[in-house]
This record gives C-alpha cells, sequence and structure tokens, in this order.
C-alpha cells in the first residue's frame, strides 16, 4: 500500500497543524492551501517545509468558480485525501463531488449538534453537559457527512465560551490525526450515514 498524499486547507490559524504535523499519519502532507493569504496556519507550514498556495475567493465571480479553482490547484498535488482544518467555506458541489470519499473536516461540536458558526457559545447557552468535537467525511449539507471520530469534555457550570474553546481544541488535536491516520491506513469504511472502522492489519 502506497503513502497517501494529504492536502489540507485553512482559513485562518492552522491550530490543527502542530498535532498533524507531530503524528506518525501514515501519510505525507504534501500541500497547505488557503482562501486567505494572511492565514497565520501558513506561516507554520512554511516553517514546517510544506508547500502552500493561497487562492483569495474574493478575486472568483461565485462561489463555483472559486470551488473549481481550488479543485484545480489542489489536483496538480494529486492527493487522496483533502483534509479542511478550519477552512470556513460553504462548499458547492463543485468542490464536494471533486473529493468524494476523500474529503474530510473537523468541526467543534458534537455534530449533528451545533453545525455553523459560534457552536460554544451555542452549547452553552442550550446548558449541555458535554461539548466537543467532530471529525467527518463531508457531503454537501453544512458540516454533515459520515462521522469518523468524537471526543467529549465536560460542561462546567462556570463555563465560557473562552473557556471551552481550548479544552475542545485539546480534543481535536487527538482525534484528527487519529482519523487521517485511519483514512490513510485504508481502514474506514462509509455505510450510508456511518462509517466503519476496521482492525488495524497486523505487520509480520
Ligand atoms: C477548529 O476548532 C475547528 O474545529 C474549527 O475551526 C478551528 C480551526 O481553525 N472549524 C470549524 O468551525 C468548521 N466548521 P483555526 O485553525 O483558524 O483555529
Amino acid at each position: 500500500m502506497s503513502r497517501k498524499r494529504i492536502a489540507i486547507l485553512i482559513s485562518g490559524r492552522g491550530s490543527n497543524l502542530p498535532a498533524l504535523f507531530r503524528a506518525d499519519l501514515g501519510g505525507d502532507i504534501v500541500v497547505i492551501g488557503s482562501n486567505k493569504a494572511e492565514a497565520k496556519g501558513l506561516e507554520l507550514a512554511r516553517d514546517a517545509g510544506v508547500a502552500t498556495f493561497v487562492l483569495n475567493h474574493k478575486s472568483f465571480p461565485s462561489r463555483e468558480a472559486f470551488d473549481q479553482a481550488m479543485v484545480d490547484a489542489l489536483n496538480q498535488y494529486r492527493p487522496d485525501l483533502v483534509v479542511l482544518s478550519g477552512f470556513m467555506r460553504i462548499l458547492t458541489p463543485v468542490f464536494v463531488d471533486a473529493f468524494a470519499g476523500r474529503l474530510i473536516n473537523i468541526h467543534p461540536s458534537l455534530l449533528p449538534s451545533y453545525p455553523g458558526l459560534d457552536t460554544h457559545r451555542k452549547a452553552i447557552i442550550d446548558g449541555v453537559k458535554l461539548a466537543g468535537c467532530t471529525v467527518h467525511f463531508v457531503n454537501g449539507e453544512l458540516d454533515g457527512g459520515p462521522i469518523i471520530a468524537q471526543a467529549a469534555v465536560h460542561v462546567d457550570d462556570d463555563e465560557t465560551p473562552e473557556t471551552l474553546q481550548p479544552k475542545v481544541l485539546a480534543q481535536e488535536n487527538q482525534i484528527f490525526p487519529y482519523a487521517v491516520k485511519l483514512f490513510c491506513e485504508d481502514r474506514l469504511r462509509i455505510e450510508g450515514k456511518r462509517v466503519r472502522t476496521l482492525p488495524a492489519r497486523i505487520s509480520s
């Protein structure tokens, strides 16, 4: 089995990148792209010696035109897996269909609860006792698609969005590399809405 080629898209800090760089993913991060030239995560990528590119969504006449340009830019790196790591764009079918079954996202809530923005504030307002994060395959719905991995944290009585965010991020840093590794080891099977995780192969 050849090593998988991983492309990552970001829009901001790249707060999961250090964990992805550190982990044994069973694949190689070949490029990190962004829709924002000022994304801090691009500096982390360059420091790690990973190729980068930027496509500014504002330079395109439509979401579809931007998504097609993004697909073309990514395809130059022949990715087996495209990883959305804080890539804050609503994706059209142009993008989602191009990478169907090999496009994953991390989201800071226990999906299907709290898709979209401002997840920590919404969870606290609702009084939930558990919050968390989800890695999932991406389908056409906002933060939708078969779930690969989740992790939960307790919401304390005096929790605020500012205290909850780093608690959840610490869990993201654990489950994101884990999910990418499962993909790279060909251990994920999508069965309808569910993802089956196959056992690790025993190497001789
Ligand atoms: C992460 O917490 C991730 O779960 C979230 O953005 C953060 C990473 O962005 N993603 C979403 O909300 C996607 N719906 P950052 O690297 O800019 O901190």
